[in-house]
C-alpha cells in the first residue's frame, strides 16, 4: 500500500488514479485545506472502489504512527504542503512551519515505522535563475523564494536522512509546469480564488469567467518575446511518480530526477493552443513582467528517461483539451 499525503489535491488526486492502474492500492492524507473533500468519491468513480482516506495533518505524527500501525503501508509519497510562491513571498514562516515541519514529521513516522521507500514532490524552483537551457538534475541549486527554499531545504533533510541509513531508498522528483486534467473530465486542478498559475486563468477567461487574460511581459528575450514554460500533462507526472517508485524498489540513497517534457512553450502558444482546444476566444493584455519572473525556464528529462524509463507522452495540445474538458465538466459540480 501507498500512503499518498496531499492525496485529494491535484496531483496527488491524479497520483491515486495512476498508481490503481499499475495496481497498487493506496491511502489519503489529507487536511483538505486546498482540496474539495468530493475529490474523494471522483477518485473512487474512477479507480472502482471507495478509496481509503484519513482526514489530518501530515505534521500529526501521532496520527502518521496509527495510520502507519493500522495499515500495511510499503512507501509514501509526499505531496502534502503550502505551493504558491507569491503567497511565501508574502507569508514565509507559514511556508517554513508547514512545509518543512511536514516533511519532518513525515519522514520521522516512516522511520519508527521501519517504512523506508519516500517519493518526494520538490519543484524546479529549487534550480537558480540562468539563461543556461535547458535545465538538468546539475544545474546550480538556489531558490528564489521562501516556497523554493522549503523544497530545498527538504531535498538537502532527505539527502542527510539517507546518508544517516543506508535503509533509505528515496526520489526527489523536481517538476516544471504540471498542467491539464485526467481525460474523463473528472478530475482536474482546482485553484481556490485568482489562479496564481497561467494555465487555470486562461480555462477561466475560455468559460468566460473572467474577462481577459494579463500576460506578464512581453519583451523577454523569446520568439515571441512571452515566457517560455515545460508545460507537463499531469497524467505523465503521475506515471513518473509510478516508474520511480519501481525504481526505488532496487535501489537505496536518494535519486533526483527533473520531470518535464524537455519542451519550452510561450504565453502566447498556450493561449493560442487553449483557443484552438475550446474553440473559445482568450482576448488578453501585454502587461508588465511580474516580480520573480524568469524569461524562459524547461527541463533536460534525459535522466528519467535513461534511468527510469519514463519520458512525458501527451503534448501541449492534449494538455489543453484535457483541461477544457475539466473546466466545462467542474461548471456542473456544487460549488
Ligand atoms: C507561467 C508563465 C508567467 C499567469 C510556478 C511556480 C512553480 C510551480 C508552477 C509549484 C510565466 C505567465 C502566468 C498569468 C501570465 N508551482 N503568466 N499570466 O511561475 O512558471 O511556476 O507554478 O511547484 O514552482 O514557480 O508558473 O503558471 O505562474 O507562469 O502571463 O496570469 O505564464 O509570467 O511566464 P511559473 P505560472
Amino acid at each position: 500500500m501507498i500512503l499518498i499525503t496531499g492525496g485529494a489535491g491535484f496531483i496527488g488526486s491524479h497520483m491515486c488514479v495512476a498508481l490503481a492502474e499499475a495496481g497498487h492500492r493506496f491511502l489519503i492524507l489529507d487536511n483538505f485545506s486546498n482540496s474539495a473533500r468530493d475529490v474523494v468519491g471522483r477518485i473512487g468513480a474512477l479507480v472502482g472502489r471507495a478509496p481509503l482516506v484519513a482526514e489530518g495533518d501530515v505534521r500529526d505524527e501521532a496520527l502518521l504512527d496509527r495510520l502507519l500501525a493500522e495499515h500495511p503501508v510499503e512507501a509514501a509519497i509526499h505531496f502534502a504542503g503550502l505551493k504558491a510562491v507569491g503567497e511565501s513571498v508574502r507569508e514565509p514562516l507559514r511556508y517554513y512551519r508547514e512545509n518543512i515541519d511536514g516533511a519532518l514529521a513525515l519522514v520521522a513516522a516512516l522511520g519508527r515505522a521501519g517504512v523506508r521507500r519516500l517519493v518526494f514532490s520538490s519543484s524546479a524552483t529549487v534550480y537558480a535563475p540562468t539563461p543556461a537551457m535547458p535545465l538538468d538534475e546539475t544545474a546550480p541549486l538556489r531558490a528564489t523564494n521562501p516556497y523554493g527554499w522549503t523544497k530545498l531545504m527538504i531535498e538537502q533533510m532527505l539527502h542527510d536522512v539517507a546518508r544517516s541509513d543506508p535503509a533509505w531508498s528515496i526520489a526527489c522528483l523536481r517538476y516544471f509546469n504540471p498542467v491539464g486534467a485526467h481525460e474523463s473530465g473528472t478530475l482536474g486542478e482546482e485553484p481556490q480564488g485568482v489562479p496564481n498559475n497561467l494555465a487555470p486563468y486562461v480555462a477561466q477567461v475560455a468559460a468566460g469567467q473572467r474577462p481577459r487574460l494579463q500576460v506578464f511581459g512581453g519583451d523577454y528575450p523569446t520568439p515571441d518575446g512571452t515566457g517560455v514554460r515545460d508545460y507537463i500533462h499531469v497524467m505523465d507526472l503521475a506515471e513518473g511518480h509510478i516508474a520511480a517508485l519501481r525504481h526505488l524498489a532496487g535501489h537505496a540513497g536518494v535519486h533526483t530526477f527533473n520531470l518535464g517534457t524537455g519542451r519550452g512553450t510561450s504565453v502566447l502558444d498556450l493561449v493560442r493552443s487553449f483557443e484552438a482546444a475550446s474553440g473559445r476566444p482568450v482576448p488578453y493584455d501585454i502587461v508588465p513582467r511580474r516580480e520573480g519572473d524568469v524569461g524562459e525556464c524547461w527541463a533536460d528529462p534525459a535522466r528519467a528517461r535513461d534511468v527510469l524509463g519514463w519520458t512525458a507522452r501527451r503534448g501541449i495540445a492534449q494538455m489543453c483539451a484535457d483541461a477544457w474538458r475539466w473546466q466545462q465538466h467542474r461548471a456542473t459540480l456544487p460549488s
